[in-house]
C-alpha cells in the first residue's frame, strides 16, 4: 500500500476507486413521444465516473447510446432523473452559465462529427473558442497547437470536406477538447472507420485521455475497442450494466448495476 491516507474500505488514497466523481447520474429516465407512439428509452440508467478513468458504453443500434451521452453533456433533459457534474445537479444550473458548461466542462465527439465542410480544419477547430468569445488569432492559434497534437499540421489550412474519414475524425477530436474539457463523451467514435483507422483514433483518444488527465466515456460498438478501457457497461432495456472487469489495471467496480 502507498503512503496515502486509508480510507475505511482499507483502500489507499492513490487508488482510482477513491478519485473524486466527475460525472453522475441517478434514475435517468428518457422517453420520446406520447400516447401510442411513446417510446422509451432509458428506464433507470445510473453511472457514476470517476476522475481519470475510460469507461466504455457499449450497446446494439438504437439502445440508447447517443441519448444517454446527451443526457450527460446537458444537451437534452431527461424525463425524469438527475445528472450531476462534480456533485452539482446540472438542472440547477442557469441557462447561461449551462451554456458555459457545454463549452468548458465536457468535450463532446458527435456520432456524426458535423464538421462543416468548406471551413478548414483550424477553422472548424477553433469554433468553440470563438463561440467563447477568444479573438480570431488566438483562437487560430490554439486550434493549430491542438491540431499538431493529433497529428494534421499539415492539414490545418484545408477544408475538411477535403480530409479522409480518419483525418476528419481527428479534426472532431481536436474540436472536442479544444477548451480544455475535463471529460470527454465520444458517440461512436470510432463508427464510420476501417479497421487500422479505428485503432488509430482509438489510440489517439486513450493517448489524449492520458496526457490530459480526462475523464472519458466512449460509446462503441466495437467490443475489443472497449476491451482496452478500464471498465465496460452495456446499455440493455434502459439501463446500465457492468458487463465485465476492466482488462487494464486501474478499473474501479461499477456503481451502476441495478
Ligand atoms: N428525438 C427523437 N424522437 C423520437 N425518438 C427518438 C429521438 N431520438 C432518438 N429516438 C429513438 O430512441 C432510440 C434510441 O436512439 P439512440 O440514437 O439513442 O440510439 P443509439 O444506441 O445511439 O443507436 P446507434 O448505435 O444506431 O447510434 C431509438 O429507437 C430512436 O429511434
Ligand atoms: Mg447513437
Amino acid at each position: 500500500m502507498s503512503q496515502g491516507a486509508q480510507f475505511a474500505d482499507g483502500v489507499g488514497a492513490e487508488d482510482p476507486r477513491n478519485a473524486a466523481v466527475v460525472l453522475e447520474s441517478r434514475g435517468l429516465k428518457k422517453t420520446y413521444g406520447s400516447g401510442e407512439k411513446i417510446i422509451s428509452v432509458l428506464t433507470d440508467a445510473n453511472l457514476l465516473l470517476r476522475q481519470g478513468e475510460m469507461v466504455a458504453i457499449v450497446a446494439p443500434s438504437g439502445a440508447g447510446k447517443s441519448t444517454l451521452l446527451h443526457l450527460l453533456a446537458a444537451l437534452d433533459t431527461p424525463t425524469s432523473g438527475t445528472v450531476y457534474f462534480a456533485t452539482k445537479a446540472i438542472e440547477s444550473i442557469h441557462d447561461a452559465a449551462l451554456a458555459e458548461f457545454r463549452n468548458r466542462a465536457i468535450g463532446f465527439l458527435w456520432q456524426r462529427h458535423q464538421l462543416l465542410p468548406d471551413f478548414t480544419a483550424a477553422e472548424n477547430v477553433a469554433m468553440p473558442l470563438l463561440v467563447r468569445g477568444n479573438d480570431f488569432t488566438t483562437a487560430l492559434e490554439t486550434a493549430r497547437k491542438w491540431l499538431a497534437e493529433v497529428g494534421l499540421e499539415n492539414r490545418a489550412d484545408h477544408r475538411t470536406g477535403e480530409l479522409s474519414g480518419g483525418e476528419q475524425q481527428r479534426v472532431a477530436i481536436a474540436r472536442a477538447l479544444v477548451t480544455g474539457p475535463s471529460v470527454l463523451l465520444a458517440d461512436e467514435p470510432t463508427g464510420d472507420l476501417d479497421e487500422q483507422n479505428a485503432w488509430a483514433v482509438f489510440e489517439l483518444l486513450q493517448r489524449l485521455h492520458r496526457t490530459h488527465k480526462l475523464t472519458s466515456l466512449i460509446a462503441t460498438h466495437n467490443l475489443a475497442l472497449a476491451a482496452r478501457c478500464d471498465r465496460i457497461l452495456a446499455l440493455e432495456h434502459g439501463v446500465l450494466q457492468t458487463r465485465e472487469a476492466a482488462a487494464s489495471a486501474g478499473g474501479v467496480p461499477g456503481g451502476e448495476a441495478s
